[in-house]
């Protein structure tokens, strides 16, 4: 199927509108009445989709005027007298020709006799439409026979009947970019049907009674609709852009069913800054046989499988030659760049490996869906259940219905992104190897130890991808993240739904892309990346090795990152922020350290911390100076009074009266008997 989004963007209440235009450029829309008004709305300034537009067009009240005269006229001319005008605007809007005609002719403009009759509908054609992709021959017809017929004007035949509606079809479309055909009825309903398999993709019903018309834009997914209670503009369109990028920077994307490609390479040294549109260059690579839903890069980024209406190809990437193709629901990647499977039905998946089919099989619950990478998911009512690819062996079915699926390269870790949150597992290849080895710990829900849960987080992942142990997505609030040892750090904030393509190490950038085909990148050091992932390891002698390239200024996010994995101490040696330090120091009890940080800092708030450290590690004598820096007269007191200390008591007494601390003075002077 298409996969089209339809939303609805404007409704607008009226008397019964017998034609509605879009402005090729304003957000307007035009709607012409049975009752001889026209109305404009803007469908952009509405925020209450229901709230009823005046004409807020300025200058165009003097031109409807006109227009109103002129089209009381035309409507004189009711379609049933069986007449077609030309009206010239040039010639002070002068009929220049009338066109006669009983039956379903197709005229020649400027030519007194039909260039030649169709014949085929039963009862009267209400409506007809080219086809304006100029690679077929075609017209479209609706009649009262509640058909709609397509044309091939060349050889004058009737290619197809498309059959639905319940009532009289008002209004036939070609859309003049998608791949639809949209008709109208006076059944009240709006079908959508693909244009080249014909097959019936949607039925909209807004409940406005008879449709009379439909108008669709190039270069625009809105389309309007008129009715008899008013008109509506509706935003067809994918959610997601079939795009992809592989390692080096190559990017592929299907702009409708032209593929074109763009080089982050050919960018040069242009400076970048985050959330930018890149300035690419664009090269077409030529159309696409079906129109793409998806596109994906094999692992090595030889290949990019597109796929769409049931039918997969998959293509070099270099040149877009053909190597493959076949039908398919669904078709995904292995980990192994020469494999590939695909979902044939609910019920069977065939793996690939190049390019011939090894192996076909049924899963035990079905397959509603299959994600590739290290191992092969597919989802079933059930759950899921990964496969082995090289032998199709259950490795381990989970109870969770994913919505996306990723693997790092390394296929210890993945990540299981439901409807509401995401799951980080490990792969314990290991136990798995020994499990099937010994036969031990397997039972019908496969190895019970496969996988082991490194945490839930409680957000919707839109797309994702693994740079060593730090798992990158994009959530469903537009927040661009990673997840590393379970923290989240959040990247950006973005002002759109975007979609993750790729990581550049080189560039140190991530880069994403929008449903309109814009590119943008994100810094992202691979140096922190690098080394949060070896201290996920423990592989502290790569840690040790990636520290120096890591920028003095994230380095105490580093620590921070350190310190919550429980690693203080190389917090503690990593860390540039002070107060981060002096923190680390204390729970260490570092008392050097912290004493020079102390020291450095001059304040009270470190000395007494210090003091209460020292003294229970009965650092004695650090802790009297530091409540000394700290002039914490109490604390002295007790300390001095507790080690009976005669000499401190007395020092303590001369300063006490000195800095008016009377209680601490008084006491102390009682004390030794003064
Ligand atoms: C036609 O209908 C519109 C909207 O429903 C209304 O505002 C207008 O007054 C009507 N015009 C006539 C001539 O009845
Ligand atoms: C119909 O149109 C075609 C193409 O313009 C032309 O070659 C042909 O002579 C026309 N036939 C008649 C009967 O006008
Ligand atoms: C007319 O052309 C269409 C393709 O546009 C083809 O499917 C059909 O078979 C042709 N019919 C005849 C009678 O040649
Ligand atoms: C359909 O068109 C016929 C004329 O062919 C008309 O008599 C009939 O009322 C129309 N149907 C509806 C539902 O308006
Ligand atoms: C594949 O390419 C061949 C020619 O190179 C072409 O004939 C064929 O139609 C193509 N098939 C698809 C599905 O693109």
């Amino acid at each position: 199927p298409l996969r089209l989004d339809i939303k609805r963007k404007l409704t607008a209440r009226s008397d019964r509108v017998k034609s509605v235009d879009l402005h090729p450029t304003e957000p307007w829309m035009l709607a012409s009445l049975y009752n001889g008004s026209v109305c404009v709305w803007n469908h952009e300034t509405q925020v209450n989709k229901h709230t009823r537009f005046q004409f807020d067009v300025e200058y165009l009240h003097h031109g409807v005027k006109q227009l109103k005269a002129k089209l009381t006229v035309t409507s004189c001319v009711c379609p049933d007298d069986m007449l077609i005008k030309l009206w010239d605007w040039e010639k002070k809007w002068s009929c220049s020709q009338v066109f006669e005609g009983h039956t379903h002719y197709v005229w020649q403009l400027g030519s007194s006799s039909p260039n030649f009759t169709l014949e085929g509908h039963e009862k009267g054609v209400n409506c007809i439409d080219y086809y304006s992709g100029g690679d077929k021959p075609y017209l479209i017809s609706g009649a009262d026979d509640r058909l709609v017929k397509i044309w091939d004007y060349q050889n004058k035949t009737c290619v197809q009947t498309l059959e639905g509606h319940a009532q009289n079809v008002s209004c036939v479309s070609f859309h003049p970019e998608l791949p639809i055909i949209i008709t109208g009825s006076e059944d009240g309903t709006v079908r959508i049907w693909h244009s080249s398999t014909y097959r019936l993709e949607s039925t909209l019903n807004y409940g406005m009674e008879r449709v009379w018309c439909v108008c669709g834009l190039r270069g625009s997914n809105n389309v309007a609709l008129g009715y008899d209670e008013g008109s509506i503009i509706i935003k067809l369109g994918r959610e997601e852009p079939a795009m992809s990028m592989d390692t080096s920077g190559k990017i592929i994307w299907a702009k409708h069913s032209e593929v074109q490609q763009a080089n982050l390479k050919a960018m040069g040294d242009t400076e970048i800054k985050d959330g930018e549109r890149l300035p690419l260059a664009v090269k077409d690579m030529g159309s696409c046989e079906i129109y793409p839903q998806t596109i994906q890069h094999n692992p090595n980024g030889r290949f990019v499988v597109v796929c769409g209406d049931g039918e997969y190809i998959i293509y070099t990437a270099m040149a877009l030659r053909n190597k493959s193709f076949g039908s398919a629901q669904e078709f995904v990647w292995a980990h192994d760049s020469s494999e590939y499977a695909i979902r044939e039905s609910n019920s069977v998946v065939k793996i690939f490996k190049n390019f011939k089919e090894k192996k076909s099989f049924k899963p035990d619950f079905g397959a509603e869906g299959i994600y590739g990478g290290f191992l092969l998911g597919v989802r079933s009512v059930n759950g899921l259940a990964f496969y082995d690819w090289e032998n199709t062996e259950l490795i381990r079915r989970v109870e969770i219905q994913p919505k996306h699926i990723f693997w790092s390269d390394s296929g210890e870790l993945v990540c299981i992104a439901t409807e509401d949150s995401f799951f980080i597992l490990r792969y314990l290849s290991e136990k798995v190897a020994a499990s099937q080895e010994n036969n031990e710990g397997v039972t019908e829900d496969g190895i019970e130890d496969a996988f082991e849960v490194c945490g839930e987080i409680q957000e919707v992942v839109k797309t994702g991808l693994w740079v060593g142990d730090c798992f990158i997505y994009t959530s469903s609030v537009n927040r661009l993240n990673y997840f590393v040892g379970g923290e989240i750090v959040t990247i950006a904030h973005l002002d759109r739904t975007m979609y993750l393509l790729g990581y550049i190490p080189k560039d140190d950038r991530l880069y994403l892309g929008d449903k309109e085909l814009n590119i943008v990148s994100y810094s992202l050091l691979v140096s922190v990346l690098e080394y949060q992932t070896a201290v996920m390891r423990r592989d502290f002698g790569m840690a040790d090795k990636v520290l120096p390239t890591i920028p003095k200024e994230q380095r105490t996010r580093v620590a921070h990152f350190l310190e919550k994995q429980g690693f203080k101490q190389q917090a503690l040696a990593v860390s540039s922020d002070s107060e981060h330090r002096f923190e680390l120091a204390l729970q260490l009890g570092e008392l050097k350290i912290a004493y020079q940080l102390a020291v450095e800092a001059e304040s009270e708030q470190k000395w007494k911390q210090l003091a209460e450290l020292a003294i229970s590690k009965c650092q004695f004598s650090l802790a009297q100076e530091c409540l000394h820096h700290a002039q914490d007269y109490g604390g002295l007191l007790l300390l001095a009074t507790a080690s009976g200390n005669a000499a401190m008591v007395g020092k303590l007494a001369e300063g006490a009266e000195r800095d008016g601390k009377n209680n601490v003075a008084f006491m102390t002077y009682f004390l030794q008997g003064k």
